[in-house]
């Protein structure tokens, strides 16, 4: 069994960009003087049985992680893939430009999550061998209201028992035959979904989920930066 990890990391990073004044995308700024995309990858690098690393970038930015994988010396093969207009699309690219066995297991993790920490990989990685697709998945701590949108907000329509909630997290792992088969369904029936799990689901298999950590956070809007600065501090101690 063979593990392939895909960082979709071409997203522009607009809700960031309105907090700080340099021209890079969130996945290339820098936590505790790394690039955010370089924390996530040193980590996957960690997992001994991941044989490539496979990154989506925009064209634009393919220089820019070239020098940041020189500067920071990254031990595994890391290939270098084009981005597409949505999440699902860079992956899609990735998938494409990934020989794999039917057997194999693919995580996709989202660049901007640089703490990930090894042990939750291993789970995936553990989860997937046992139930074919598993992700990484918080409980919901707040109480969940479905709601309408209105011209000046919004009003509640459901309100769901949060024992049935999680907020999904990466890594998202699957067997390659599997999310291979999930992504053509997905792209002849013109589906587009935010997380692959959701490519799989309607696919129609189950996909298993493992407690997540509230550090493994996603490096979304301004203030993100230095929550994960404290997470990464505390860890340090
Ligand atoms: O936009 P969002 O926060 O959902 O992005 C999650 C991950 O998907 C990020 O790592 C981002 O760089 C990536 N992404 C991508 N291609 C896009 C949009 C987002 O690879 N077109």
């Amino acid at each position: 069994m063979r593990v392939f990890v895909i960082l979709p990391a071409a997203g522009l990073g607009t809700r960031m960009a309105a907090g700080h004044s340099t021209a890079a995308p969130k996945q290339f700024l820098e936590l505790a003087g790394v690039p955010i995309l370089i924390h996530a990858l040193r980590a996957f690098e960690q997992i001994s049985e991941v044989k490539e690393l496979y990154v989506a970038v925009r064209a634009t930015e393919k220089e820019r992680l070239a020098a940041q994988i020189a500067e920071y010396g990254l031990a595994k093969k890391v290939r270098v893939v084009e981005g597409g207009d949505t999440r699902q699309e860079s992956v899609s690219n990735a998938l494409h430009s990934l020989d794999c066995e039917e057997d194999d297991i693919v995580l996709v993790h989202d660049a901007v999550r640089p703490l990930i920490e090894p042990g939750i990989i291993y789970r995936v990685i553990e989860a997937v061998e046992r139930h074919g697709a598993a992700i990484v998945g918080l409980p919901a701590v707040d109480t969940i209201k479905q709601v309408e949108r209105t011209a000046d907000g919004a009003i509640i329509t459901a309100t769901i028992p949060r024992e049935y909630i999680v907020q999904a997290q990466t890594p998202q792992g699957f067997r390659c035959g599997l999310l291979k088969r999930a992504f053509a369904e997905a792209a002849q029936d013109e589906f587009a979904g935010t997380d692959e799990a959701s490519l799989v689901e309607r696919a129609g298999a189950q996909v298993a989920v493992i407690a997540g950590s509230a550090s493994n956070i996603k490096i979304t809007q301004p203030g993100d930066l230095e929550l994960a600065e404290f997470y990464l501090s505390r860890r340090a101690v």
